[in-house]
């Protein structure tokens, strides 16, 4: 299959991200699977600490033989670690883990728990980037209140909020926040890790367009303007697929009937103790 050549989407600071990524959450060693995205064409990988595929990841990269500047590598310091000596060693473990010297986007995982003040995780995470073990930071999981707190208080400009994001969670204030901030909203579990796989009107616009649901739920992220997406397969068809999300557009009317498919209980990642008030 020919490699697509994936756009990217832009911070208002200009930091261009690939609008589409490949996540790795849940799959372990996954060295042979993160060799086979680069191969196909992702240039865009996200893991975290948490995820426990750091060290995969890593493996993969270097087994690829893709130049390390072409990559656009995120990973991201867990909420066990945000006082600013804890986080300083996580960014170190992690580098390690990786195998490189930098990542190019460091993300806090998840807000703080335990009353540690977000001034000091945000100095930590902004103290990372100035020594160069990032190019770039952001913040996951944040509420968009939070985020304003998180920027007025970090020494360093965010590039981007990362939060769940599909046609079943009903995103529109946090998008319309990372608007007006300037922000890239990447989307993660973009596939609704599988719920959407029956949805009988994506899959009726989906044969109409001779396209898979995946591909139409990745479209519709896609034709929001700041967003970018990072569905994670362990399956090469599936990886290849949705890289072929740029050659098709969908109209005002399917933008909005999937729009429509938005649910009270949409919502997939929510753990207990660690989630903010969600917009
Ligand atoms: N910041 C955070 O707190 C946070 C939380 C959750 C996730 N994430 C990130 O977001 C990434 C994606 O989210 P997710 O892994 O939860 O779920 P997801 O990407 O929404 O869904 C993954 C599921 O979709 C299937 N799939 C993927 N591409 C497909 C395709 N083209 N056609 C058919 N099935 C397809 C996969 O199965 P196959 O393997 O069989 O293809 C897998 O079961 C994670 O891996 C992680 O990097 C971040």
């Amino acid at each position: 299959m020919k490699q697509v050549q994936i756009p990217t989407v832009s911070s208002a600071q200009g930091v261009q991200i690939p609008a589409i990524g490949f996540g790795t959450s849940q799959l372990g060693d996954c060295s042979e699977i993160v060799a086979k995205a680069l191969e196909l064409g992702y240039r865009h990988i996200d893991t975290a600490w948490k995820y426990g595929s750091e060290k995969g990841v890593g493996a993969g990269l270097r087994a690829s033989g893709v130049p390390r500047e072409q990559i656009f590598l995120t990973t991201k310091v867990s909420h066990e670690y945000l006082r600013a000596d804890d986080f300083a060693r996580s960014v170190d473990e992690s580098l390690r883990n990786l195998q490189v010297d930098y990542v190019d986007l460091l993300h806090v995982h998840w807000p703080t728990i335990d009353n540690i003040p977000l001034a000091e995780t945000m100095a930590a995470l902004a103290k990372a980037k100035r020594e160069g073990k990032t190019r770039h930071i952001g913040v996951a999981n944040f509420n968009i209140a939070l985020v304003e707190e998180a920027m007025r208080l970090s020494p360093e400009p965010l590039v981007t909020l990362q939060a769940e994001y599909h046609p079943y969670l009903d995103q529109s204030k946090v998008l319309a926040g990372c608007r007006r901030l300037g922000l890239v909203f990447t989307a993660y579990c973009p596939l609704a890790r599988g719920r959407l796989f029956n949805d009988a009107v994506i899959g009726e616009i989906a044969r109409k367009k001779e396209k898979t649901i995946a591909q139409i739920a990745l479209r519709w992220l896609m034709q929001q303007g700041n967003v970018a997406a990072i569905p994670r397969s362990a399956n090469p068809r599936h990886m290849a697929e949705s890289l072929q999300v740029f050659d098709f557009d969908l109209t005002g009317d399917e933008m909005s009937r999937i729009s429509a498919l938005k649910r009270p209980d949409g919502r997939i990642a929510n753990p207990k103790g660690r989630a903010p008030a969600w917009d």
